[in-house]
């Protein structure tokens, strides 16, 4: 470091003493955390290191700052400025600085982008913030034999729980020889305490302390400790050994096991108490892929950015290119539109749907009337035969009740005591209602779904006997409490059923409510979600140090919890994967996902199209993407959509990114000239095909894509294709017949869709579906087709 800032003539250091001075103003001292991307070729060979380079480099910026400050006091620079640095799927670092020093960094030689760190959230339905759900969990695709076991997971996310029987590593082979990764030892987390199954572990702090100081450790580990619970769930949804018998408070019981279950774990922590800092998680892919995983598994997202401003989207380019396979959860958005995450077409976003289990726990009223509801309370039920008094606990108001929070202290045990109490979702976490209304001296909880909630169902291991109800159920609950008190004798009365765990529910698969939809808010062209996986009331491994309600007050500990969210159908896509990657290690991470893709179904358990949850309708391409996945298919997919990194250049090329975004994502450099010829954004080979018609009074508008197919089945093979146009569109595919001579092969088409304008108010648009299957006869290999109508304003 001695050569740092005493070399003012640098280069380096010399053009980042060229700062203007009007841009570091000490107006805005303020630091936040910026990830900046270098140009590698640019460092001057004086420094022996990228790193020596950086941080000679941000001493300068930052004292040039402090000179011109100098009256000012300014808090001496912390002891390494450098937060991160990148080198494998990323060039660059990350450091704090104010706004004026990351915009005179901007517009240096050598820098190709300075990109504001974002803070990222995990993808569970815990969080208050997100809606709730159902069930699902489809274990075991295979054996456990040696399958998969020299594969590698990698689990971004809150740390692991190391010691569950679901990481375990009884049988397992010696760790792979191409293993590079490291046990990162911490409070409470040994060197040892990896084995032959989680055979990894590191944590990053660096942004996360950065933007919040240090972190307490009374309340989180600093190590790859799990102090949330979170990661350790979505590592053993991957990859977890086979446990019996396993349950959660008496619910879901039978065996737990991961998708993969012999594939190995290595698990990188990200997520702290205040969330995932960007600066942590591209830490996190750098190690994970420089150590040697095959795939990464991310169940946290944020807001949608360019590609070029996003941190899960840049590392996730360098896995692809590095041939690593990243699936991540697509967000508890939903029920709305345009709110699916993660959405980089070298991601594969996956959305989240139903099983066939549930946990009925009904409501009766004093009228009769009995409601249906779902619940993980495990404790003493309420006396049969009885019913309790019932209120809600919002004010009567000029137009009915105001709604009834349950939040911290607001509700007088006088009025509690002894009572069922109507609590409404919002604000604080579902268990943390019922905590409330316990501790006013309540004797149950019914939770109501607000209206955006809509009528999915999301199971909680609550502290009282509880259970929620959607939203129409609640106004029906309300109103006859309302009603009830209208009378001067009759006073509202209820109890809660609990029926256990149901299974062969049907309809199975539905999409859960909370699971975010689409379109693509970046890309329109490109559907996403990919395609949906099990993410409602996931049975899966939980730590010690957690209660499973995840309340700090609850002292209940599990071996297992059940939890929902895109969180949980993420790591399922992550193990198969693995899966898949295991039985065709020449596979690309594209040609994974086509796979995954082309043989997902898209109806449910009676046959028919799989439904919305939160509006008992059918639901969408923009639900559900290329369908459910089906472990077994994918396997054996006959043809897969394959992609290479320059297809990808040509994709963000398309996308009218300038070269010098392009170059923030990708390593090499960007030329576009060849991929403007070559077409348009929808020709990128996805094995979902959608377009975006404007209208502009046109009657009649068509367009076209190129596809190119793999055949990785038999060597010699016909597929014949088979449209179902969408409606008001006609499809025609060129050739019709492909005829494959040798595995291996590729074999080119085209599509072109034409599409009559519909009759659209300005502004508004509609959404119509098809699709293209190729068939052998053995394998069919099914594409979605998307055509949406634009009315412009
Ligand atoms: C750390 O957290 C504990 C438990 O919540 C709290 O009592 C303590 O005051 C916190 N310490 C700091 C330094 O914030
Ligand atoms: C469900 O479908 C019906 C009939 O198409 C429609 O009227 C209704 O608005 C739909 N409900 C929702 C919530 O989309
Ligand atoms: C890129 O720019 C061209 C020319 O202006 C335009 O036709 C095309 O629609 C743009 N593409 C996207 C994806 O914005």
């Amino acid at each position: 470091m001695a050569i740092s800032s005493n070399l003012p003539l640098l280069p380096a250091a010399l053009f980042l003493l060229l700062l203007p001075t009007s841009s570091v103003l000490a107006t805005e001292r303020e630091r936040k955390t910026f990830i900046v991307r270098v140009r590698p070729d640019a460092k001057p060979s004086i420094f022996p290191t990228h790193q020596h380079w950086y941080e000679s480099s941000l001493t300068s910026l930052l004292s040039s700052h402090d000179s011109t400050a100098a009256t000012t006091t300014t808090p001496p620079p912390p002891p390494s400025l450098l937060l991160h640095t990148y080198s494998t799927v990323f060039h660059g670092f990350s450091a704090q600085l104010t706004v004026s020093q990351a915009h005179a960094l901007h517009s240096f030689p050598g820098i190709l982008a300075v990109i504001p760190e974002q803070v990222r959230q995990l993808h569970t339905t815990r969080s208050p913030q997100f809606l709730g759900l159902k069930t699902s969990d489809s274990a075991g695709l295979l054996k456990e034999s040696d399958f998969g076991s020299d594969l590698v997971i990698a689990v971004i996310d809150t740390g692991i729980w190391p010691e569950r029987k679901s990481f375990d590593d009884r049988d397992l082979g010696p760790v792979p020889p191409k293993w590079k990764g490291a046990c990162v030892p911490g409070r409470d987390f040994l060197a040892t305490s990896c084995n032959r199954k989680l055979i990894g572990a590191r944590y990053f702090s660096n942004g996360y302390e950065a933007t919040n100081g240090k972190m307490n450790e009374t309340t989180e580990y600093r190590s790859p400790r799990d102090s949330d619970g979170h990661g350790t769930h979505t590592a053993s949804i991957a990859a977890g050994r086979y446990v019996f018998p396993a349950s959660t408070l008496g619910y879901a019981r039978g065996v737990a096991a991961g998708m993969a279950p012999k594939a190995r774990l290595a698990a990188y922590k990200v997520c702290w108490n205040s969330g995932c800092y960007d600066s942590d998680i591209l830490a996190a892919f750098d190690a994970a892929v420089a150590d040697g995983v095959d795939v990464i598994s991310l169940s946290v997202g944020g807001v949608v950015v360019p590609y070029y401003l996003d941190a899960i989207a840049i590392g996730a380019f360098g896995a692809w290119e590095a041939g690593v396979f990243v699936s991540a959860s697509a967000g508890n958005g939903g029920p709305g539109g345009l709110t699916v995450t993660n959405v980089a077409p070298w991601v594969t976003t996956v959305a989240a749907g139903t099983i066939d289990r549930d946990f009925p726990a009904e409501v009766k009223l004093g009228n009769g009337k009995v409601i249906p509801g779902t619940s993980l309370y495990g404790g003493p039920a309420l006396a049969p035969h009885k019913l309790y008094p019932l209120i809600y606990a919002g004010s009567e108001g000029s137009d009915g009740y105001s709604s009834s929070l349950c939040l911290e202290n607001s509700l007088d045990p006088k009025a509690v005591e002894g009572k069922l109490v109507l609590c409404d979702r919002g604000i604080n976490s579902r268990a943390s209602k019922g905590e409330v209304v316990k501790k006013a001296g309540g004797i149950g909880m019914i939770l109501a779904n607000g209206v955006f909630d809509g009528e999915g169902l999301v199971a909680d291991c609550h502290v009282l006997p509880a259970t929620a109800v959607g939203a129409s159920s609640g106004d029906e609950i309300r109103k006859y409490i309302l009603s009830e008190s209208k009378k001067s004798s009759a006073t509202a009365t209820a109890t809660i059923m609990f029926r256990g765990t149901r299974l062969n529910v049907s309809p199975a698969p539905v999409v859960a409510s909370f699971s975010a939809r689409g379109p693509n808010p970046e890309t329109p062209e490109i559907l996403k979600p990919d395609l949906i996986a099990p993410g409602l009331n996931i049975l899966a491994a939980w730590p010690d140090g957690v209660g499973p309600s995840g309340l700090p007050s609850d002292k209940r500990r599990t071996e297992f919890n059940i939890l929902s969210g895109t969180s949980m159908a993420c790591p399922h896509v992550s193990g198969l994967a693995a899966l898949l990657k295991a039985a065709h290690p020449e596979w690309s991470p594209a040609a994974i996902r086509s796979a995954l893709m082309t043989t997902a179904y898209t109806v449910d358990n009676r046959g028919e199209t799989m439904l919305d949850e939160s509006s008992g309708n059918s639901s969408t391409v923009m639900d559900y993407g290329a369908g459910h996945v089906h472990p077994q298919k994918a396997m054996d997919p006959g043809l897969v959509f394959d992609l290479t990194t320059y297809d990808y250049v040509d994709f963000l090329c398309n996308s009218n990114y300038t070269v010098k975004n392009i170059q923030a994502i990708t390593r090499k450099k960007a030329d576009c000239s060849g991929a403007k010829r070559a077409g348009h954004i929808g020709n990128l080979n996805y094995p979902s095909l959608s377009v975006v018609f404007q209208q502009y009074g046109r009657h009649k508008m068509s367009t076209h894509f190129i596809r190119t197919v793999t055949n990785v089945g038999d060597a010699n093979s016909v597929y014949k294709a088979a449209v179902t146009p969408a409606v008001g569109t006609s499809v025609t595919v060129q050739p019709d017949k492909l005829t494959f001579r040798r595995a291996g092969q590729k074999l080119n088409f085209l599509v072109r869709v034409e599409a009559e304008a519909v009759k659209l108010s300005p502004g508004s648009s509609s959404l119509k579906s098809g699709s293209l299957v190729w068939s052998d006869g053995k394998h069919s290999v099914r594409s979605p087709i998307v055509v949406t109508m634009q009315q412009p304003l």
